[in-house]
């Protein structure tokens, strides 16, 4: 297996439509909207299986009205101008889950946007992914919030900037 960060502008054609597949499958976005967002992420981890992508994560540039935004749903303190970018499309596929891929991909992609305020939101029926957020520095902020779907509660996470490499840092 492996693993690859890259821009969707230096994606080929077919690991974009591979990695769209497996997003919408994780059944957390609206296939609708996909497309367009998925281009504009500022960048994409994934993991290859010979060439078939079975892992995503991505810093995602949030495009919400501030008004719309889920800092304003949680009623969070934090100003949603201060958050730049989304940690989202966060989907392993099932046949390779838990063993610890997505907390990888995760803590790398946290790593390379260590200079930049993260945010990421979760359902909160969601063990695996709030203990991935919970040990890359992520903290609750605000209150629990509905999401699209009434049943859905959903958390807001923040994780500020940092103005020095973590010493851990496999960056370079
Ligand atoms: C959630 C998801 C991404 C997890 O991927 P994964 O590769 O199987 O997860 P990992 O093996 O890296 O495990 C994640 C964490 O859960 C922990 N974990 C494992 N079993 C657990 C359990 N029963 N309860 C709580 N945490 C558990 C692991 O220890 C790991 O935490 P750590 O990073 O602090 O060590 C995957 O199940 C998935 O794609 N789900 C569908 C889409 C989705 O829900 N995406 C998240 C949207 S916000």
């Amino acid at each position: 297996m492996q693993t690859h960060f890259q821009t969707p502008s230096d994606m080929n054609q077919g690991l974009l439509d591979s990695a769209f597949l497996l997003i919408a499958s994780g059944g957390e976005v609206r296939k609708e909207t996909l497309w367009d967002h998925l281009l504009k992420v500022a960048l994409l981890g994934y993991v290859l299986d010979d060439s078939k992508i079975i892992a995503t994560a991505a810093i995602k540039r949030p495009m919400d009205t501030y008004a719309d935004s889920v800092f304003t749903k949680a009623m969070s303190d934090y100003d949603y101008n201060d958050f730049n970018h989304e940690l989202g499309y966060v989907v392993i596929d099932p046949d390779f889950r838990n063993k610890r891929i997505a907390s990888r991909l995760c803590e790398q992609l946290c790593e390379r946007f260590f200079h930049c305020s993260l945010y990421a939101t979760v359902r909160t029926n969601n063990p695996h992914m709030l203990s991935i957020l919970y040990r890359n520095g992520f903290t609750d902020s605000g209150n629990i919030f509905k999401g699209r779907v009434e049943t859905d509660c959903l958390k807001l996470l923040i994780r500020l900037k940092r103005s020095t490499i973590p010493a851990t840092s496999s960056y370079f």
